[in-house]
């Protein structure tokens, strides 16, 4: 029997990386997964990979209209949602000094804007008893020169959390943070080059970068009901890096 068995699971942005290893997770362990992105070759190729029981939906989480499609695909296809994982994000470097509007704009419109309306939305379709859990960083919680704009965007979700555990108690939707340290997919590879990523992982205790799969096994448990009496939590999992 899977942990997930009959669910319904939403999860944005899970083309690559580690909401990709949560959503091939979450396929075996019994749910229906919908999965999103911006860049269709990617999505197709992520649906092949997961091979079943997955759908997979063009568009921007930063957008609203594309998150109404999301959710009337959802709609259409399965009527309801049991868990939801707003895991779209990202975030550029910029000292302070020298931020820009735009940046600004982008990551607070991707982070804490998009994250919000992607939860909102969902809500009309969301079941008694379904789990909320949204992608933090653990930026938020160090001092990391260059990316406060990052750092604060993804705060907003702690806030959010308990506010909204607050909020959906009536209906027991649990919701938590999954606070992420460095994880090797392609986005970092794409923003860091090697001597950067050998000096992160010198800073970790666990002696090197998270692997996808970590993240995922720990996005099963606050999405299943292992984690039945977790609520309004930030679940850090990121080597150590912000426990020193
Ligand atoms: N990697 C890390 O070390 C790390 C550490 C802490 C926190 N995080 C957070 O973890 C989450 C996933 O990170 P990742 O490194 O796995 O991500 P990623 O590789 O950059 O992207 C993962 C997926 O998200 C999609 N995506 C990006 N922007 C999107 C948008 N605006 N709307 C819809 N989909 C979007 C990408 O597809 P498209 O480009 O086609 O849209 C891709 O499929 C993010 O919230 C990130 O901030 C990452």
């Amino acid at each position: 029997m899977g942990k997930l068995d009959g669910k319904v699971a939403v999860i944005t942005g899970g083309s690559t990386g580690m909401a990709l290893a949560g959503a091939k997770l979450f396929v075996d362990e019994g749910a229906h997964v919908f999965i999103t992105g911006r860049r269709q070759e990617a999505l197709d190729e992520a649906v092949r990979q997961i091979g079943r029981n997955v759908t997979g939906v063009r568009g921007d989480a930063s957008d609203l209209d594309d998150l109404d499609r999301l959710y009337d695909t959802v709609k259409r296809e399965k009527g309801s949602i049991d868990v939801l994982w707003a895991s779209a994000g990202g975030g550029e470097p910029a000292l302070l000094g020298e931020i820009t509007e735009a940046q600004f704009d982008t990551w607070f419109g991707l982070n804490a804007r998009g994250t919000l309306f992607t939860v909102q939305k969902a809500l009309p379709l969301f079941n008694d008893g379904g789990s909320i859990l949204m992608t933090g960083s653990n930026a938020s919680l160090g001092a990391f020169p260059g990316w406060s704009v990052y750092a604060g965007s993804k705060a907003v979700q702690q806030a959010w959390a308990r506010v909204w555990l607050n909020e959906l108690k009536d209906r027991r939707i649990r919701v938590n943070v999954l606070t992420p340290g460095q994880v090797a997919t392609a986005k970092q590879e794409e923003l860091f080059d090697e001597a950067t990523m050998r000096q992160f992982e010198s800073l970790i205790p666990r002696g090197r970068m998270g692997h996808p799969d970590e993240i995922a096994t720990a996005a099963l448990f606050l999405a299943s009901d292992d984690s039945s009496y977790v609520n309004g939590m930030e679940l850090v999992a990121d080597g150590g890096t912000t426990a020193l």
